[in-house]
């Protein structure tokens, strides 16, 4: 492609690092597409004749052909995915492929096929969340009024519903949606016609081809186009954050599956035994979505830590973009797959975790509460009165409930018989009735809510 400038060809070790083309083929739909739109547009302004153009376009078509049936051959010397579809065009319609190029480089080519790609991943990831989401909002619908123990620290703390729970995801991946959603609106602005760097002379319309591909504007600068890659490290990073909302929830269907806590039975379509323990059932799709997250923050973290320092405007270095994006995306894809099925074929055992909740002195807190509203005694106060109780219970290795009035009176006089009524954990729940809060009839709100919104009652 340079060869007037040069007297020697690159060497094996120049071929083999500057090659692009073993991982950015995955391009060629979008290089491509962006291909002919651009020549569309030369053709329209008169910088190509009709006849080169309709020719091009016709080879492109029977390239992608091509590279649909047989995939796109891997040739190190073509370097990228860009010159193996020119050169493979010149094969096809001779010099005339050679006009395609004009008023366009490699680096407003690559710009614009990457921002096409992420463009469609996200669309494919805000998919499949939703399918996440829909999940998740099924379950909780059917577990609106499951018992369970809520923890902070992994302590018991008060109880909750499983419906609750679940319904915690459902708005972290809501927002997961959001963050992918306003790097799209960022992304969608079109770079082809900044050329290298500088712009082009030639008598382009940059708003035709940004029309064409989708975008809903040229960029602005023709420096900042070819040379940030921001939309991708957004990208990145609603993935990396979206990773960490999956990891968080695999780390509680693990826990919870384990025998000690017992609270559910995981799909054996997403499990695996062991070769030594016949009885176990390990939640190995969990842990990987656990894993995988790690490695997507590595991702994030690889293409923030090329693109620092890189002047304006495009650096080689930029080639290296693509590698994290992909990878990322290919884990998490997997990941909100996992999770969708987990969530949804997983077998809940609500009787223990029901039974959980009643231990570890979950309705404390509603003695409290019970003795600030009816005997009007300041919360610190009651804290402590309470503490005394749980204190008393635990010594005799009973529940809370469980302490006679008599017990009850003699920590502090003013509990009377009504408090009884405030110590189940169904009454605890259905008293949590704030907005946001755990009370069955209010997580049934949030869930017609959420239905709603997902259109999973017919019409949305
Ligand atoms: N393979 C290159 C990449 O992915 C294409 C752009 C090359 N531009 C250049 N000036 N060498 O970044």
């Amino acid at each position: 492609m340079w060869g007037g400038r040069f007297a020697e060809g690159p060497s094996a070790i120049m071929r083999e690092i500057n090659a692009s083309i073993p991982f950015d083929k995955a391009l060629w739909r979008q290089d491509i597409a962006a291909s002919k739109a651009h020549v569309a547009m030369l053709g329209k302004q008169g910088i190509v004749s009709q006849d080169d153009v309709q020719a091009i376009s016709v080879g492109l078509d029977r390239i992608a052909g091509e590279y649909a049936a047989n995939g796109v051959p891997e040739d190190w010397n073509l370097e990228d995915i860009h010159m193996t579809t020119e050169s493979r065009l010149a094969e096809l319609i001779g010099p005339a492929a050679g006009r395609l190029h004009t008023a366009r480089s490699r680096n407003d080519q690559v710009a614009t096929d990457f921002r096409l790609w992420v463009r469609d991943a996200i669309d494919q990831v805000d998919a499949g969340l939703a399918e996440l989401q829909k999940a998740l909002v099924a379950r909780a619908g059917e577990h609106a009024d499951s018992i369970m123990p809520g923890f902070t620290h992994l302590q018991t703390a008060q109880p909750v519903t499983l419906g609750h729970h679940l319904m915690a995801y459902y708005e972290m991946i809501r927002r997961d949606r959001s963050r992918f959603a306003d790097a799209r609106a960022r992304l969608n602005e079109s770079p082809l016609g900044s050329a290298a760097l500088a712009g082009t002379g030639f008598p382009i319309d940059r708003d035709a081809t940004a029309q064409a591909l989708g975008f809903e504007r040229p960029t602005n600068n023709s420096l900042d186009a070819v040379s940030d890659r921001d939309f991708a490290l957004d990208y990145l990073m609603a993935a990396a954050q979206c990773s960490l909302h999956l990891s968080r929830l695999a780390e509680e269907f693990i826990i919870w599956a384990s025998q000690p806590f017992g609270f559910a039975a995981l799909p054996d379509a997403l499990s695996t035994g062991s070769s030594i323990m016949p009885q176990k059932k390990n939640p190995d799709a969990a842990e990987l979505v656990r894993g995988h997250a790690g490695r997507i923050v590595g991702c994030a973290t690889a293409l923030m830590v090329t693109m620092k320092g890189l002047p304006l405007a495009y650096s080689k270095d930029m080639q290296d973009d693509k590698p994290p994006v992909f990878e990322a995306a290919g884990l998490l894809g997997l990941s909100i797959a996992a999770m969708t099925g987990m969530v949804a074929e997983t077998a809940f055992r609500t009787e223990r975790m029901r039974q959980a909740a009643q231990l570890g002195y979950a309705t404390a807190t509603d003695l409290a509460d019970w003795l600030v509203r009816q005997a009007d005694i300041p919360f610190r106060e009651a804290h402590h009165i309470t503490g005394a109780a749980v204190k008393l219970a635990e010594s005799k290795g009973i529940a809370l409930e469980a302490l006679n009035l008599e017990e009850l009176q003699q920590i502090d006089s003013r509990i009377g018989e009504a408090v009884y009524s405030a110590l189940s954990v169904e009454a605890s729940v259905a008293a949590r009735c704030s907005h946001g809060g755990t009370a069955p009839a209010e997580v049934r709100k949030r869930v017609a809510e959420a239905r709603r919104a997902l259109g999973m009652d017919g019409a949305a």
